[in-house]
């Protein structure tokens, strides 16, 4: 085992759950001059190396982002080659799902899956519903403005229907209403292949979350670029709002 690996699973403030902007699939296919289907192929393939390395250190909850609301607008071959890459490794990674007691799960608008990726997706769910160690969250249709203006939506008509009262929307309410609700937030967010951006990821959610950035693309990330980023995390200083002196002596 590497150094850092054992450094981490040892750790005591381990983030509980990581989220990934897997970034930069066109970037590395036109790099290697192959079509960005290829790129997506070897993004999947990073998907299960990062996937499995993140269980390996007991991380509870990876939620990745594969295909965003607005991944739609891409030429209609690329977004073909997405859910056609979706369909073909959901049952073919229950595997390695199974191996390493990883629970599948997903976030987003599943309704505008084509009919097969539903069926899918719906199955390697119930299929892996009792796994314990690690849950893998797939952002598929997502996107959070959609996620919020929908909660708002739910709860505005419980209350038109007279189900609870206006008082009773509070941060919590507003959580429970959320694709997330069953998860913590991320604590720890990365975003691969140089940009800066969150990209209408998780917005609600990443509140207090560290952020890191690498130029990496996320076909060349693996599972020694995610104990870097962890590690990166358990050296900073998370203070919710606090100062560091008040945080140090409720240590002490
Ligand atoms: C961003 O790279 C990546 C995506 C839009 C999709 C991520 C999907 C995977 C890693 C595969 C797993 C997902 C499914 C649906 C099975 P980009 O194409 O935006 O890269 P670029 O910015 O370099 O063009």
């Amino acid at each position: 085992m590497s150094g850092l690996k054992e450094q981490i699973k040892s750790a005591k403030n381990l983030p509980q759950h990581v989220a990934i902007i897997m970034d930069g699939n066109g970037r590395w296919a036109k790099k290697k001059g192959f079509l960005r289907a290829i790129g997506h192929e070897n993004g999947v393939d990073a998907l299960r190396n990062v996937a499995t390395a993140a269980a390996e250190v007991n991380i509870k909850y990876l939620t990745v982002y594969a295909f965003s609301s607005e991944n739609w607008n891409r030429p209609p071959k690329e977004v073909k080659a997405l859910m056609g890459l979706l369909v073909t490794h959901l049952r073919k990674e229950l595997k390695t799902l199974k191996k390493n007691d990883i629970r599948l799960r997903a976030i987003g608008d599943a309704s505008s899956l084509p009919k097969s990726a539903q069926k899918e997706l719906a199955e390697v769910i119930d299929l892996t519903k009792d796994h314990k160690h690690m849950t893998l969250t797939l952002a598929l249709s997502y996107g959070s403005r959609e996620e919020l203006a929908r909660a708002a939506r739910n709860l505005a008509r419980e209350v038109a229907e007279g189900k609870r009262s206006v008082e009773s929307i509070d941060e919590k309410v507003f959580e429970d209403a959320l694709y997330t609700n069953f998860m913590p937030d991320p604590d720890l967010l990365i975003r691969t292949s140089n940009e800066f951006r969150i990209s209408n990821y998780l917005l609600w959610q990443i509140a207090y979350s560290e952020l890191y950035f690498t130029p990496k693309l996320w076909p060349d990330f693996g599972a020694d670029d995610l104990y870097e980023a962890i590690a990166d995390y358990l050296g900073r200083e998370r203070r919710f709002g606090k100062t560091s002196e008040q945080l140090n002596t409720e240590v002490s």
